[in-house]
């Protein structure tokens, strides 16, 4: 059974999928079960994947990583998303970008999460 905003990955091809709804089913991709990605906040890679949240003049920025991560081809961000109550905002990156979004959000104190291609899913409030 899945639950409205889990995030689930296929280990075999990658495919990544955000839940819209819950349903009794549970999900596959490659004839395998997908993996429900947890949310880390904390450990060795803190540094480089937990989402920093500042409000700017216009609404937030969120830098993922006290020091900024790569973006390069096989190691970068994906996607930032701030969770504003029943709000999501996405941005998605390509590699080359800062690992940075901006997003029109007056509450400074959203809970934001990014999803890296090897790390897989970081936020900065669990
Ligand atoms: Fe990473």
């Amino acid at each position: 059974m899945t639950k409205k905003a889990e995030i689930y990955k296929c280990e075999k091809c990658g495919n990544t999928v955000l839940v819209i709804d819950s349903g009794k089913g549970d999900l596959s991709c490659c004839d395998v079960p997908m993996i429900l990605l947890e949310e880390q906040s904390a450990d060795f890679k803190n540094e480089k994947h937990v989402p920093i949240v500042e409000k700017t003049d216009s609404g937030i920025k969120v830098t993922v990583g006290s020091t900024l991560h790569p973006m390069t081809p096989e190691h970068h961000i994906v996607m930032i998303a701030v969770i504003d109550g029943d709000s999501i905002l996405v941005h998605w990156l390509n590699p080359g970008d800062e690992p940075v979004a901006y997003f029109p959000c007056q509450n400074a104190d959203v809970k934001s999460i990014e999803y890296c291609n090897i790390h897989n899913l970081w936020t900065n409030k669990k």
